[in-house]
């Protein structure tokens, strides 16, 4: 039976697993580790989430172990990487939506305590809604966990390739973005046409990211390859946002499937 590889690349801690369900058992296993460590020291854990396909089967797993009784979201408290903007958070494509369905409805997850950004907040607004955000983040003690998908373009969140020189990338709070071209052509597969796709987004920003006690990066498939070599063995610059990660190596995992690993050599 193939079994799991640990490598290093430059500074950072890669695990590469025969498949994504096998990925994903290993970053469920992970999020209930770090929730249990989490609230036995502080009595509650707070989770950074990430949407998209890849999160889906961690989300599953999370769910069945409630289900089981095997594991409760009693103490926990989310946030929400990213929303499309404006959205309605019953649009079956809002990401709020899309984080009920998965996961706030199956678990025992105080409402209250599941932060997804607010797509329905007026334009003039929106700034200081995302100031809020990091506030809120930072009062529940900052986040002891915060799982990331990468994009093709190997944006984090919505947080976009930049031509920022990297410190200033790095300090980016919450806001409103626009997203990549790439990113508007991979939402076709949810949108169902270009013309449909939301162009912009509030998403959680680099510095909160970050600033995260643990990171755990998932990305799976073929087509996640080029971006995450790149991440992981080109320059660290935001024209690769996922590469800034290298600059708190020491708290990040990737967690890959073979697919994903392919390019790493
Ligand atoms: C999405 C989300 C990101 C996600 C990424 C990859 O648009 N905003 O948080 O990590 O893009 O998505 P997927 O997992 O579907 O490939």
């Amino acid at each position: 039976m193939p079994v799991e590889r640990s490598l290093r690349v430059a500074d950072a801690a890669v695990i590469v697993h025969p498949d994504a369900d096998a990925a994903s058992r290993d970053v469920a296993d992970r999020v209930i580790r770090i929730v249990a460590d989490a609230v036995a020291a502080r009595g509650k854990a707070v989770l950074g989430l990430a949407t998209g396909a890849t999160p889906e089967k961690v989300y599953d797993l999370l769910a069945d172990r409630v289900a089981r009784g095997a594991f409760s979201f009693r103490d926990v408290t989310t946030y929400n990487l990213d929303e499309y903007y404006p959205i309605q958070p019953l649009d079956p494509l809002s990401y709020r939506h899309y984080m009920h369905s998965r996961l706030f409805g199956r678990v025992d997850l105080a409402p209250n305590r599941a932060h997804v950004l607010d797509g329905t907040v007026p334009e003039f607004a929106a700034a200081e809604h995302a100031a809020w955000f990091d506030r809120w983040i930072e009062a529940d003690g900052g986040l002891d966990l915060q799982l990331l998908g990468i994009g093709r373009t190997g944006h984090v969140g919505f947080n976009e390739p930049s031509d920022l020189p990297p410190a200033e990338f790095a300090d980016l709070p919450t806001r409103l973005v626009d997203l990549h071209p790439t990113t508007r052509a991979d939402a076709v597969r949810e949108f169902g046409s270009p013309e449909a796709v939301i162009p912009r987004a509030l998403t959680m920003g680099v510095r909160q990211i970050l600033a995260a006690r643990a990171i755990v990066m998932l990305a799976t498939g073929a087509k996640k390859a080029p971006i995450v070599a790149q991440a992981l063995k080109g320059p660290i610059t935001a024209a690769v946002p996922a590469s800034l990660l290298r600059t708190v190596a020491d708290k990040v995992v990737w967690v890959l499937d073979e697919a994903a690993a392919a390019e790493l050599g």
